[in-house]
């Protein structure tokens, strides 16, 4: 019988290509999303993806009643659960924001999820919990630590999650630490699409790419690092998505649940990325170097060895094609916007 998805934020970045690896393999999927950070149109693009229709609800994830309401309406054999915030600066001025609604967020799914007899979960956690790795490649048996509330959101999730499945046998819960997730869908129907300038790297260097700002800040070249600047772990959203779908297989199949990294365990600098960067879009990309930025680790990557043995998890795209799919996804998002 087709299984259902419920997914929470799945209008989002890591949620809408989700949506399209799950159509892909066969589920149903109904997504739940209260647009805070996602475009009021993904919806219709996932509809011209998909090549069918859509089931989107809009709300809170921390609206029990809307909840309740949602698990009555349809018949959910799974979770997973992407909606939060998760931006590190903003949760260093907003920490009360975070906490309610990572944390929040989470307890009140998990009860409705009780409520309706639903044990199945995928949780989106992040290598933010690693803190400074001591470890690199790091696996998942690393000390845990956090640096600001976002990573502290992160972690307390993770230990709320641990702490339920412990209690009561009939959870499965795959915690899924995502490295960093780049790149689009290979149709560039939907991608990244932040709102205002990015926080992040890649969505930076697309814009800047574009034209839409006028260059980069590199920060920091004196780390210890090959050539001084930071190291990271990138990852395409659309094998990042494909981790879900193998996840979710998992719970399925051994009724219990897995911690693993999603990255690929390969490592590449920023200025490695902006020279790929530069060569998928065939533009000249400004950079200038800046101070480090506060909180910044010099390096992190994956042990993806455990994603390997208990999911079958292997990443299929390289950071060629990460750029390449970004560089498509910035230049249709222009052309929709001009
Ligand atoms: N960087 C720049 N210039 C920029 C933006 C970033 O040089 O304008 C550098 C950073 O210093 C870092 C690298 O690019 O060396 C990657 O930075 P990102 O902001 O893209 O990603 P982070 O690794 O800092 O952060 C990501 C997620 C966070 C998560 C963190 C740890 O965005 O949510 O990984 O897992 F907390």
């Amino acid at each position: 019988m087709t299984q259902c998805v419920l997914l929470t934020g799945g209008a989002g970045y890591i949620g809408s290509h989700t949506y399209a690896a799950l159509v892909d393999a066969g589920y149903d999927v109904v997504i739940l999303d209260n647009f805070s950070n996602a475009a009021r149109d993904v919806p219709n693009r996932l509809e011209v993806l998909a090549g069918r229709g859509i089931h989107v609800i809009e709300a809170d994830v921390l609206d029990r009643a809307a909840l309740d309401t949602v698990f009555a309406d349809h018949r959910i054999d799974a979770v997973i659960h992407f909606a939060a915030l998760k931006s590190v600066g903003e949760s260093v001025r907003k920490p009360l924001v975070y906490m309610q609604n990572n944390v929040g967020g989470l307890v009140t799914l998990m009860q409705a999820m009780e409520a309706a007899g639903v044990y199945r979960l995928v949780f989106s956690s992040s290598a933010t919990v690693y803190g400074e790795a001591e470890q690199l490649p790091t696996p998942e048996t690393a000390p845990l630590s956090y640096g600001n509330p976002y990573g502290h959101s992160k972690l307390i999730c993770e230990q709320i999650i641990a702490e339920t499945v412990a209690s009561d046998p009939r959870w499965a819960v795959g915690v899924l630490r995502y490295f960093n997730p780049v790149g689009a869908h290979t149709s560039g129907l939907i991608g990244e699409d932040p709102a205002g300038v990015p926080d992040n790297l890649m969505p930076y260097v697309a814009k800047v790419a574009v034209g839409e700002l006028p260059v980069l800040s590199v920060f920091g070249d004196d780390y210890p690092t090959p050539d001084g600047t930071g190291v990271r772990d990138y990852i395409h959203v659309s094998d990042l998505a494909e981790g879900h779908v193998l996840s979710l297989k998992a719970l399925e199949r051994d009724g219990t649940g897995h911690v693993v990294n999603l990255g690929t365990g390969r490592g590449y600098s920023v200025l490695e990325l902006i020279a790929a960067y530069a060569r998928a879009s065939n533009r000249h990309i400004p950079y200038k170097i800046a101070p480090r930025r506060a909180g910044d680790a010099a390096s992190s990557y994956a042990d993806p060895s455990r994603a390997r043995a208990l999911l079958g998890f292997e990443a299929k795209y390289d950071l060629h094609d990460m750029c390449r799919t970004s560089w498509v996804w910035m230049q249709n998002a222009k052309k929709a916007s001009d």
